[in-house]
């Protein structure tokens, strides 16, 4: 079908960029695991900082790209095919599933966002656990479980709107 924009590689309705949003995310949530890991049981402060800035830049990037396509070039017309997708906003699983993965995504943003400037205000450099450390470790612990739930309904949304036929 002739969709407006660039197509997928993934084989099928998707846009090149919801492909790579959907690809990125196996990358990102992983890499994040191992980053809280080093963190926790190596005591690798330097690397957690560096890994979570650099997965914090990928994730704004790839989003604004994204943005950009759904402004321009939209997604409906590819989900249209898709027998839970409905026109009215508020009807259809399509619809529902992007509501709620909307929900975690902006947040997630947000917190992210807010995490690390904290981290970076308040840490020491080169950086190790100070009196911030709690704090940084509850709101740290909710911004990576945002994620994980941002990229699950993300999944989900990608195959309601442009695999399901
Ligand atoms: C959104 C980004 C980030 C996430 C999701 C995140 C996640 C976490 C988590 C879950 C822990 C707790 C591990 C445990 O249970 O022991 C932790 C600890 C820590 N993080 Fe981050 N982190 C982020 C950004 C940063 C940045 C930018 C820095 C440095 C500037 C940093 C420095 C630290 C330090 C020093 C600790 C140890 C705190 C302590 O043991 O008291 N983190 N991080």
């Amino acid at each position: 079908m002739d969709y407006p924009g660039f197509n997928g590689f993934l084989g099928n309705r998707a846009s090149f960029m919801l492909d790579v949003v959907f690809l990125a995310m196996f990358v990102i949530v992983p890499v994040m695991g191992w980053s809280i890991y080093q963190v926790k049981y190596r005591q690798q402060y330097l690397l957690h900082k560096r890994v979570q800035i650099s997965i914090g830049s990928v994730l704004l990037f790839a989003v604004t790209l994204f943005e950009i396509d759904m402004r321009v070039n939209g997604w409906r017309e590819r989900a249209t095919a898709s027998p839970y997708y409905h026109a009215l906003w508020s009807a259809g699983w399509v619809n529902w599933s992007l509501w709620i993965h909307l929900t975690f995504a902006v947040s997630t943003s947000v917190l992210w966002v807010f995490v690390i400037v904290q981290a970076l205000r308040k840490f020491p450099r080169p950086p190790r656990p100070n009196e911030y450390g709690p704090r940084h470790k509850i709101w740290a612990k909710i911004a990576a479980i945002d994620l994980c739930l941002t990229a699950l309904t993300g999944w989900i949304f990608y195959y309601l709107a442009f695999v399901a036929s």
